[in-house]
């Protein structure tokens, strides 16, 4: 866009960014914010998701009405009372791993793959294993059925009884990944995948919308070399500048006198009335999650929160950081799909990336799926991830298309009886 700007005149120049902005960003935001329906959490329903409007009004975000320096938050997270779930959570591990059902392998046993499993590129001496947030509704048993190379760690999170779940159903795939980590930190498999329950979904980086081949091609060296990849490499939605944490701030209210120092602070209201937004809230939840850390000027990251870590990665932290992430997630008073996202914009940066992760789409093809030669813009290629014309995939999805159509599809990894 600035490129295109620059090289026009001046006038054509802001007549670009006025469109730009009035049109873009609306319906990006609109695309986006709209389409939660199929995250996992508490506020989960199987509502209908209505198609993307062709254009969406601008949506103008209230100013903050008054801004001002919130109080230092001193990890408030950390040192929240509500630690009963966290206890119980602490004793999962023991529990899953002697369950039966809790899945195929130990995640730090080499994946049993022999190297001639030859459907997959990926170099199989290194171990894999993919950690899937799902709901009781959801069907997962693709994640068994493509990736028997793999092991796998299937949660659900509404279901108490299930050996893997989590301490509490709130903030969505956050509370499971971090489960994960807290849970597994000392028996992680060389890279750890995190995924959503879906096979096909808007989400995934794929013509078809389809998970499979996002992970049966993943080179897995690859991302134990670069230590964190973000599993969608289009930048449509969260990338190039997602967020800016200062400019987007609607700051929370002063503590009331007798206000638990312990407590997160009170929420702020928009003079509007409408939800809060990622964006408004994200310097000081940011502030809360690394205190350590300077708020950054932008956060940019493909969308979704899909990606792969290597081991080291994670260990780069120690394992009471990501205790302390779930404490933060378990005690906000930020909505699910606020605090969920909120960790969808951070991921990235707990694991040791710039604020501002972007790599161009076609070096990101490239390396994680060894589709290289595309057709590229610096964020999108040809024949690759286009925006479906809705959120949900319609029924009889991918032989069936959105008008009903027959798409002639032929499975891209066969499964071998
Ligand atoms: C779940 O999905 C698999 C394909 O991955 C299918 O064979 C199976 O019938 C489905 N199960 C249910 C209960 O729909
Ligand atoms: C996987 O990535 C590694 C490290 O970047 C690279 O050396 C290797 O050639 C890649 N493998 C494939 C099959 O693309
Ligand atoms: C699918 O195959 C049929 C019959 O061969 C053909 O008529 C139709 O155009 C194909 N559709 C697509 C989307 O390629």
């Amino acid at each position: 866009m600035a490129v295109a700007i620059r090289q026009n005149s001046r006038s054509f120049g802001l007549f670009a960014a006025l469109i730009f902005l009035s049109v873009a960003c609306p319906l990006f935001y609109r695309l986006y914010w709209g389409w939660e329906d199929d995250e996992v959490g508490t506020s989960l329903s199987p509502q209908e998701v209505p198609p993307a409007p062709a254009l969406a009004p601008p949506v103008p975000e209230a100013p903050a009405a008054e801004k001002h320096i919130p109080e230092p938050s001193k990890s408030s997270a950390l040192s929240s009372s509500s630690s009963s779930s966290l206890q119980v959570s602490e004793t999962l591990p023991a529990t899953t791993s002697a369950a039966p059902a809790a899945s195929s392998a130990a995640p730090a046993t080499p994946s049993p793959s022999s190297p001639q499993s030859s459907s997959t590129p990926v170099p199989s001496q290194l171990s894999v294993e993919i950690v899937v947030a799902s709901t009781k509704r959801e069907n997962t048993s693709w994640v068994h059925e493509y990736l028997p190379d793999w092991s796998h760690k299937v949660y659900v999170v509404d279901d108490p009884n299930h050996p893997l779940t989590v301490p509490l159903n709130k903030g969505r795939e956050a509370m499971v990944f971090l489960t994960y980590l807290i849970d597994y930190y000392d028996r992680l498999p060389d890279v750890a995948v995190f995924m959503h329950a879906g096979r096909y979904q808007w989400h995934n980086d794929d013509p078809n919308y389809d998970a499979v081949p996002t992970l049966r091609r993943l080179n897995a060296t690859y991302v134990r070399d670069v230590g964190y990849a973000n599993l969608r490499c289009v930048w449509l939605i969260g990338c190039p500048a997602e967020l800016h944490p200062y400019e987007d701030e609607l700051a929370p209210p002063p503590r009331p006198p007798g206000y638990p120092a312990d407590k997160p602070p009170p929420l702020p209201v928009r003079p509007d009335g409408k939800p809060l937004t990622t964006h408004q809230i994200f310097r000081q939840a940011f502030s809360e999650l690394l205190p350590e850390r300077e708020v950054p000027r932008v956060v940019a990251v493909s969308c979704c929160s899909q990606f792969a870590v290597s081991r080291e990665a994670v260990h780069q932290r120690p394992r009471g950081d990501y205790v302390r992430f779930r404490q933060w997630l378990i005690s906000t008073h930020y909505a699910d799909d606020l605090s969920g996202r909120v960790l969808e914009y951070i991921w990235h940066i707990i694991f040791g990336r710039e604020a501002v992760h972007c790599p161009k789409a076609e070096d990101c093809y490239c390396n994680l799926w060894g589709l290289c030669d595309l057709k590229c813009t610096q964020d999108q290629c040809e024949g690759r991830y286009k925006f479906p014309p809705s959120a949900a995939m319609p029924k009889g999805w991918p032989r069936i298309g959105f008008e009903g159509e027959e798409r002639n599809y032929t499975e891209p990894f066969p499964l071998t009886p």
